[in-house]
């Protein structure tokens, strides 16, 4: 069965919404992890519009489980991460020019910057990720620059407007795992997973982890974040895949 990383950025968007003190992600993360999350994910971004440093300064402190920052290859950014040591660093795009066609960070296009980022982060003793669409190149390209493990970008899957395009959009998932696997990258996935959609997902096998942060947060505001987690857990459970390799 798939880890969980939940992603916990949106609690920080409610807080910013009135620019105060809550609600608090690090007890977002604290409540995230009695529900039984495998780890705990936050994108630092450049323009800081959800979390802040002093987030990060405090969940690196606080969470017991796998603490995996989303971040830019910007020079500011790998800096602090190497400052603040994550468990995981995911590379993510956040200027149009880094981006693919629709969501992953273009490492075949940006291959010295990202293989300069992913060797500071190495130096500071971080697993390196790489967000990228789920294309052999970009796979090829991602561990070619030293990276550990891919995050498949599951927004083609989450977003289908037919069945036809959900089946062509599982079809790339499914030879972009067997090639991380073939390449000895780990596999995640993450972007628009639901508690509606993950149910096919979930049952791929190959994926090590999968984060997941809008829906989680957003059954939250009903039910409670331990709740909510435990649910998404449940379903991975529920739905694991009856092999545990492509
Ligand atoms: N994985 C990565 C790399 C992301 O950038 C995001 C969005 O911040 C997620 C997963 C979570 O996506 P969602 O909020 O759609 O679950």
């Amino acid at each position: 069965m798939a880890l969980l990383g939940v992603n916990i950025d949106h609690v920080a968007t409610v807080r910013q919404a009135r620019r105060t003190d809550e609600p608090d992600p690090v007890w977002a993360a604290a409540e995230a992890e009695l529900g039984g999350a495998d780890g705990i994910t936050v994108h630092l971004r450049e323009d800081r519009r959800h979390i802040g440093d002093r987030d990060v300064t405090l969940l690196r402190q606080t969470v017991g489980v796998k603490l995996n920052l989303e971040m830019s290859i910007a020079d500011e950014i790998v800096r602090i991460a190497c400052d603040v040591k994550p468990d995981q660093a995911t590379l993510v795009p956040e200027r149009r020019e880094e981006l693919t066609t629709e969501g992953g960070l273009d490492v075949v296009t940006h291959g010295q910057r990202v293989r300069e980022a992913v060797r500071r982060l190495h130096d500071a003793g971080i697993i390196v990720s790489a967000f990228i669409e789920p294309v052999a190149e970009q796979v090829e390209a991602s561990q070619d620059v030293g990276c550990e493990a891919v995050e498949l970008w599951t927004g083609a899957y989450a977003h289908a407007a037919s069945p036809p395009e959900r089946d062509r959009a599982v079809a790339d998932l499914r030879a972009a795992l067997a090639l991380g696997h073939k390449l000895g990258v780990e596999v995640h996935g993450g972007h628009g997973l639901t508690y509606r959609n993950i149910a096919v997902i979930a049952s791929e096998p190959g994926f090590l982890e999968f984060n997941i942060g809008h829906s989680i947060v957003s059954r939250a505001v009903f039910v409670g974040m331990r709740r909510a987690v435990r649910e998404m857990k449940g379903l991975l459970e529920r739905y694991k895949p009856r092999e545990s390799r492509p």
